[in-house]
């Protein structure tokens, strides 16, 4: 009666989830890193050398960020949460926060979210006003030293030891809306299959990784995603 409680599906989301909210992709033609040089906005050496380029950056994803409607596949995986015997764990590489305005609960920010500000000095963390400028203070330490909180290249992404230890755990592994060119992100697929974990790869077109995926669904995500939601909850 309870072993439902010992299923759990670990869902990795990227881009590609919320490409139909609206919003770009990094990768993808015409892409956010063919308009930008990651280098310049989003590493913290970019951030030193021009902060108001960064900050700038950020503020105009913020503002469509805010703006963007959750779309079918935020949604599926929002009833999947609800309506599932067994936990559903979300690990998001976005920062857009649609998986919460679509209702998921359980959703790891391993790259930040775009609603938060961060202080480098002294680490607290606040709600980010819509526009961030280079001269906000950090309101707990007064430092000028105030930056979104997005994980950039060359830093550590959140919650890895509680990825670890939900990948260790699942029951199913599924990827969804990733092109696979960003670690460690890229690299829960392989850990997830040597463990034993059934994985499968929901996205437009195969991923850098698509070899090492059981299952392949391809495809625009608000087709795929409530598709494969459905089966899963098919009683
Ligand atoms: P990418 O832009 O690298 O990949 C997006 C993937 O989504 C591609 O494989 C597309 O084929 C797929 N895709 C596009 N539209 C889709 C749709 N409608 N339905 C399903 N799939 C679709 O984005 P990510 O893999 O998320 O990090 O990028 C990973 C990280 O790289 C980001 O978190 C960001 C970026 O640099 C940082 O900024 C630190």
């Amino acid at each position: 009666m309870f072993a439902g409680m010992n299923n759990c599906i670990t869902i990795l989301t990227g881009a590609g989830i919320s490409a139909e909210s609206g919003l770009g992709t990094f990768r993808d033609e015409g892409g956010l890193w063919a308009q930008h040089r990651i280098e310049d906005v989003a590493t913290p050496e970019g951030f030193t050398r021009d902060p108001e380029l960064v900050q700038g950056f950020y503020n105009a994803r913020r503002a469509q960020a805010v703006e963007a409607v959750p779309n079918a596949a935020h949604s599926a995986l929002a009833k999947l949460e609800a309506e599932f015997d067994g936990e559903v764990l979300i690990i998001t590489q976005n920062v857009d926060g649609l998986h919460e305005k679509a209702g998921s609960q359980n959703v790891l920010h391993m790259h930040g979210a775009l609603s938060v500000a961060l202080c480098a000095t002294c680490e607290h963390r606040w709600e980010a006003p819509l526009v961030m400028q280079t001269s906000d203070k950090c309101p707990s330490c007064g430092a000028q030293a105030t930056r979104p909180d997005i994980v950039w290249f060359g830093e550590m992404p959140y919650g890895m030891e509680q990825i670890d230890e939900a990948l260790q755990r699942s029951t199913l592994f599924a990827s969804i809306g990733t092109s696979g060119n960003v670690y460690p992100a890229a690299g829960f697929v392989a850990e997830a299959r040597r463990l034993g974990c059934p994985t499968v790869e929901i996205n437009l077109e195969p991923s850098e990784g698509c070899s090492l995926f059981d299952d392949s669904r391809l495809g625009p995500a608000t087709q795929t995603v409530p598709a494969w939601v459905a089966e899963l909850l098919k009683p």
